[in-house]
Formats: C-alpha cells, sequence, structure tokens
C-alpha cells in the first residue's frame, strides 16, 4: 500500500487534503491522473447500469436532505459504530475492531493505559442550515446516496413511466464521520458512492436479489480485474444493517487484506414503509397493467464504492516486473496495467528527436487522435525513459514517430504489457486503437 500511495502523489493520481497544512485526516484531493482514473470508472459503471439496462434510468439528487429523511432511514437512531477511547494515549477504536481481550480487560491495544466504557457514535456529519444555530435548523451531510432515489421514486415513475420492475442509478458524494481512516482511499469521510436501487415486486426479490449478484460479479470480469482476487462474502445476522433481509459483498484483496468493495442488499419495503409512514405521502405503486393493483415494492440494493473502486483498480493494476529483454538485473519498471477503457491516458505520442521536424509530425499526429482518444505528449529526454513514465501512468499505447515515419509514414506502436512494438501506417492508427482497446485481453 506505501508503494501505491508514493507512486499515486508521485504521478499526480491522489494527494493528501490541504497538505500544507498537516493534512485532513479521511479526506483526499483527486489530481489530474486521478481524476480521469476516476471519471473513466465511474463512466464504466454508468454505461452498465443505464447505457445496458433498458430498465434503469439516472438521477442526480441533492446532498442536503430533509432532516426527517434521515430518522425516516433509521440513520438517526442506529447508523452508530462501538467506539472505545485510550484515557492515556487518547487513541480512539471501534470496539468491534479490537481484540475482544482488549475490551474485556478494558486495556488499550496501543499502550496498555485504561479504555473507557464503549459507547454509540452515530456516524453523520451534522451541521446548521440558515442563520439559527438551533435544533430547528439541523442538516446533515448524507451518509448514503440511496435515500436521494428513494424520496425521488414516485416522480421518476410519473415522469419516465417506469414500470416495476426498474432500477434509477445514482453516483454522487457521501459522507461520514469515520473513526478509523487507515489505508490511503479505502475508509474516508467524503467519499463517493455509485449505487442502483432496483425497485421488484415483494415476493420476487430473492429472484432478483440472486440476479444482481450475477450482475455485479459480471461487470468486474469484463473489467478485466483479478478474479482470483474478488471473493463473496454473507452478511451473517450480527453484520446485517438495520434494513436489510440479505447482503452479500463483494470483497476485494487490497494489500491489507479482503475488504469489502461493493454490497448487494435486499432492502425490502423497509426504506419506502418509513417514507410513507414519515412523510404521510402514499409511497405505493399501482400497477396499471394488473387490476391497479396497489403495493410497496421491494427494493435491491447495488452499492459501490466510487473511491473505493479507484483504490481497487489501482492495486489491481499495479505491477513491478523485471525487464528481461535488456539483459540488466537492475533494470525495473513499475507498470499500471490498467484496462484501456479505464487508463487515464490512452494514448501517448513521442517524437524519437525534437529536431529534423520530427516533434511538428509528432504533434499533428497527436492533434488527430485527440478527438478520439485522451493523449499525452512528451519529447523530454532518451525514449527508454519515456516509455517508463508512461508504464507507470498506467498509458496501454505509446506511439513513436522516427525518421522512417517522414520516409514512409509509418509510425511504431508499444504495447506497455508486452513491450512489443509494431509498425502502424499514421493514417490506421484510430482504427488500430479502437480494436486493441475492444480485443484486450490482461496477460498478467
Ligand atoms: N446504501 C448502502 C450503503 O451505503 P454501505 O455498505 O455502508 O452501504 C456501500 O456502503 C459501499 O460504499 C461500500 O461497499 C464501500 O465501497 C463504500 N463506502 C462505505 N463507506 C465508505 C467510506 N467511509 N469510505 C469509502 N468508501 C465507503
Amino acid at each position: 500500500m506505501e508503494k501505491i500511495t508514493s507512486l499515486a502523489k508521485r504521478r499526480g493520481f491522489v494527494f493528501q487534503s490541504s497538505e500544507i497544512y498537516g493534512g485532513q485526516n479521511g479526506a483526499w484531493d483527486y489530481g489530474p491522473l486521478g481524476i480521469e482514473l476516476k471519471n473513466r470508472i465511474a463512466g464504466a459503471w454508468w454505461k452498465e447500469m443505464t447505457q445496458l439496462h433498458d430498465d434503469i434510468v439516472g438521477l442526480d439528487a441533492a446532498i442536503l436532505m430533509h432532516p426527517r429523511t434521515w430518522e425516516a432511514s433509521g440513520h438517526v437512531e442506529n447508523f452508530t459504530d462501538p467506539l472505545v477511547d485510550c484515557k492515556k494515549c487518547k487513541s480512539r477504536f471501534r470496539a468491534d475492531q479490537i481484540p475482544e481481550e482488549n475490551l474485556l480487560a478494558k486495556e488499550c491495544p496501543e499502550c496498555g493505559g485504561e479504555l473507557t466504557d464503549t459507547r454509540k457514535f452515530n456516524l453523520m456529519f451534522k451541521t446548521h442550515i440558515g442563520p439559527a444555530e438551533d435544533t430547528a435548523s439541523i442538516i446533515y451531510l448524507r451518509p448514503e446516496t440511496a435515500q436521494g432515489i428513494y424520496v425521488n421514486y414516485k416522480n421518476i415513475i410519473q415522469s419516465n413511466r417506469m414500470k416495476i420492475p426498474f432500477g434509477i442509478a445514482q453516483i454522487g458524494k457521501a459522507f461520514r464521520n469515520e473513526i478509523v481512516t487507515k489505508n490511503f482511499i479505502f475508509r474516508t469521510c467524503e467519499f463517493e458512492q455509485m449505487e442502483m436501487q432496483y425497485f421488484v415486486k415483494g415476493g420476487t426479490d430473492e429472484e432478483w436479489f440472486n440476479e444482481w449478484r450475477k450482475r455485479r460479479w459480471a461487470y468486474y470480469e469484463k473489467l478485466g480485474v483479478k478474479m482470483d482476487h474478488l471473493r463473496w462474502h454473507q452478511h451473517g445476522p450480527d453484520e446485517l444493517a438495520h434494513y436489510a433481509k440479505d447482503a452479500y459483498d463483494i470483497e476485494y484483496l487490497f494489500p491489507m487484506g479482503w475488504r469489502e468493495l461493493e454490497g448487494v442488499h435486499n432492502r425490502t419495503d423497509y426504506d419506502l414503509r418509513r417514507h410513507t409512514e414519515y412523510s404521510g405521502k402514499d409511497m405505493q405503486y399501482i400497477d396499471q397493467d394488473n387490476s391497479n393493483e396497489r403495493y410497496i415494492p421491494y427494493i435491491i440494493e447495488t452499492s459501490a464504492g466510487l473511491t473505493r473502486n479507484v483504490l481497487m483498480i489501482l492495486c489491481d493494476a499495479y505491477d513491478e516486473e523485471q525487464v528481461a529483454d535488456k539483459g540488466n538485473d537492475d533494470d525495473w519498471r513499475t507498470v499500471l496495467r490498467f484496462h484501456p477503457s479505464l487508463a487515464p491516458v490512452t494514448v501517448a505520442v513521442l517524437p524519437l528527436m525534437k529536431k529534423d521536424g520530427l516533434s511538428e509530425l509528432a504533434q499533428d499526429i497527436r492533434q488527430e487522435l485527440k478527438e478520439d482518444f485522451a493523449t499525452d505528449y512528451d519529447q523530454a529526454g532518451a525514449i527508454g525513459r519515456r516509455y517508463r513514465r508512461q508504464d507507470e501512468a498506467g498509458t496501454p499505447f505509446c506511439v513513436t514517430v522516427d525518421y522512417q515515419s517522414k520516409e514512409d509514414g509509418t509510425v511504431t506502436l508499444r504495447f506497455r504489457d508486452s513491450m512489443e512494438q509494431i509498425r502502424v501506417p499514421k493514417e490506421e492508427l484510430a482504427l488500430r486503437l479502437r480494436q486493441e482497446i475492444k480485443g484486450y485481453k490482461r496477460v498478467k
């Protein structure tokens, strides 16, 4: 994880928030390569959920919601972690994450000092809206994007004539006052979620739950993630959230071990029932194709962390490799083996020399590729070093313009993973790149 954190900073993927002031715990900034990667991961998810599913539409709801939302959802009452503090070293722990013997002996696992009693700590950030800072002005930063979907479900049925079963997808920020925020961007106080809520008739919920588990697994396979680094974990009775009847996590083998990447939850009719109760509005679905039968739908939720997916994709892509063909034992390269559809830069154009018109020719080629691909241009330093820089940024293709290019109009196309190089007529570059992206198969 240290290597990934340091590469992320060095190459402009992720920076510590407010670093010049010593950093802000639980918050991170995405640099030029990081925002491209994050946008592409979000784009892949959005395409999967909306473009490839006729029965799912998108939404972008506000972060600030009426405070009653969070009473109805159960978050005011139940969204808590058990917390203990060390009276001596002032460290703070989640009671369920320290050894049981420490908890029983009330002994700090770090300094041996005395621990406080366990108390419940609500994870929602609370602030005030308007000029008066009294209880009437309390407002929360949303701890999940899901509730914005539930409160809009009737609007969407009416505006878009949706019929059950159907889904609503949303990507957006969520906030949690997390007690433990180690492991880089894994668990943060400000993060992004990619959530899809699928509305079904009660009685069909288990079938849809299994179907969505299959679809979400297949999605990661399609992204080229190492499948032996993914596994399912079913929530036991003590792990289930207050709204869930059944829940499975997709876990990824991060450098610190197996951890949750995404959850698939059967939320039953809990949320819509509670919103009916708290808002006084009728949240029933009217089935016009079935004698106007009325019922509160069940909800199958797929909930993935976008920022956690960024970390997963970085970990999954990270590789160090001895560059055998050089015959030099010290020659290692760091390479990010991103799927080309996720790579922040798809193709880098590199003139072999700055002089003799090579840089002008390379700039022209880049200009042409720009319309269709995310490009970079680099003319500084030895060509081998420039390849290494692109490998480290995860750029899957490099195009090198040399003296032969001036003579016969061909360029060198270099592949990041195999380091193989072939010559391609420059007019065929765009087509070839498109084919390579579509047919990409991860080899390592
Ligand atoms: N709406 C359901 C829900 O929010 P969750 O299991 O609490 O369920 C879903 O969160 C996903 O959101 C997690 O699988 C994880 O990827 C991401 N997530 C949750 N808390 C996070 C945090 N503090 N930092 C980063 N990602 C987080």
